[in-house]
């Protein structure tokens, strides 16, 4: 695929496919959308097909797919071994109500890479993930209250909804304030939710204590995306661990996105190790899912084997074969040698990124690590989600350079976040920085 200077989107005029397709959508959806993320003023691009690092509008035009539904698709699209297993899988059944051996055989894969597990069990979603490790951790403990951190993204949960939009209107001079995402989140969600600022260790440190006898979990993306893609700072990471040690607290690693980070996830690198983990996206292979696991006395509360389980825990489509079998299929493909390519590809990304800021004069700098990269055009020290909140003007020009390298061949996330997939090499990378460094021309 070759990407040409700034190309007339077909997608953006009146007779396009996307338009027909929205104008069909919103007689039968509201807004025309199923989902809030994947939405764009005035309609979106629909897809038609995608194809390793390259994704096919429906009115044709090819673009490299640096959002890989939001991290997901690490192996790009239509990865030809994952599309063999579930082809040879669909002709003998999609789902069952009893166990199939595919689901034991991705639990070890995953258990023997990721450090904190030792039990695990599979959802359909990273949202059900996170549900179901903060019910575990109450069960567990006979605490009602989580701390999570301002504006860290966890899934649809209420519980770990909370403050995920606040902004300077709401989230207070001192201490930041639970705001409530959705509006009608009932204010008894908002009081067992202690949140608090990402890398802030002694406020961690005093409103922990403070309400150490309530508390069933901490919940932490170690690098979280709508917090600016910066990571957790060891120390801070530490203290969490300690203070939940001593206060008898489960520790919830979410690594839903920071999974692709790693091997065995960013906890394999970070020298922090936590009680609970909570994954999706990539360990489907395109397909829905979810997992969570943590030690095996945490996870014990959803034995079924002994009675009546301390948590119940259901799912028609749990860990069904056609999932689980795509998942193991990817995630043995991710060898650590193509941890380590996509490693070199991400920093050479990040870095041909931060060049393109500076050649252009432009004020900016790149966060991320492995796979992941996200540009912020403002130099402020970001820390945490505080930090990396664009001001409406710098939201204004992030909007004019998605939009720009959007119609030359290049799809991220509004936000100007992108990962890497396996299909991608030099030449997509050179694209990326080519189209960003054009963009940041556009009035
Ligand atoms: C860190 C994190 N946790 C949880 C979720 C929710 O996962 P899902 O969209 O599969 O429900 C996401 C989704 O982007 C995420 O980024």
């Amino acid at each position: 695929m070759v990407v040409t200077d700034r190309q007339q989107e077909a997608f953006r005029s009146a007779e396009s496919e996307a338009a027909r397709l929205y104008a069909r959508a919103r007689q039968v959806m509201p807004g025309g959308n199923s989902r809030t993320t994947i939405y764009q003023s005035p309609y979106p691009p629909y897809a038609a097909r995608g194809r390793g690092a390259v994704v096919i509008d429906a009115d044709g035009q090819e673009r490299f797919d640096l959002l890989n539904n939001y991290t997901s698709l690490i192996h790009g699209h239509a990865d030809p071994d994952i599309n063999a297993a579930v082809i040879d899988q669909l002709q003998y059944g999609t789902a069952f109500a009893m166990p199939t051996e595919h689901e034991i055989a991705l639990a070890e894969l995953l258990v023997e890479r990721i450090p904190s597990l030792e039990r695990m069990r599979f959802t359909n979603s990273g949202s059900e993930a996170v549900m179901m490790a903060v019910k575990a951790a109450r069960a567990y403990t006979g605490r009602p209250k989580i701390v999570k951190f301002e504006g860290c993204y966890h899934g649809s949960y209420d519980f770990v909804e909370v403050s995920l939009a606040s902004n300077p209107s709401n989230w207070g001079d001192g201490d930041p304030i639970s705001t409530a995402y959705s509006h009608g989140t009932p204010q008894s969600v908002l009081d067992e939710v202690v949140v608090l600022r990402f890398n802030h260790t002694e406020m961690a440190e005093r409103r922990i204590s403070e309400h150490k006898h309530e508390l069933a979990a901490v919940l932490i993306d170690p690098m979280p995306l709508r917090a600016g893609l910066v990571q957790a700072e060891p120390d801070f990471l530490q203290r969490l661990r300690e203070l939940c040690d001593a206060h008898g607290i489960v520790l919830i690693f979410d690594e839903v996105i920071s999974l692709r980070t790693a091997y065995g996830g960013a906890q394999s690198t970070l020298g922090v190790t936590p009680d609970m983990t909570t994954m999706a996206k990539i360990i489907g292979g395109g397909f829905a899912v979810g997992a969570f696991g943590g030690s095996a006395e945490v996870m014990s509360v959803f034995d079924p084997s002994q009675g009546s389980p301390r948590a119940p825990h259901g799912g028609t489509f749990n860990a069904n074969p056609i999932t689980m079998i795509a998942g193991l299929v990817a995630m043995q493909k991710l060898t650590r040698e193509e941890f380590e390519r996509l490693d070199r590809l991400g920093a050479m990304l990040r870095e041909g990124l931060a060049e393109a800021m500076d050649g252009a004069r432009v004020q900016g700098q790149v966060t991320g690590m492995g796979s992941l990269a996200q540009i912020h055009l403002h130099d402020r020290p970001i820390r945490d989600y505080r930090d990396s909140l664009p001001t409406a003007e710098e939201a204004a020009r992030g909007k004019t350079v998605f939009n720009g390298m959007l119609a030359r061949g290049i799809f991220t996330a509004p936000t100007l976040t992108g990962c890497l997939s396996t299909p991608m090499d030099e030449p997509e990378i050179n694209a990326f920085v080519d189209a960003f460094a054009a963009s940041l021309r556009d009035e």
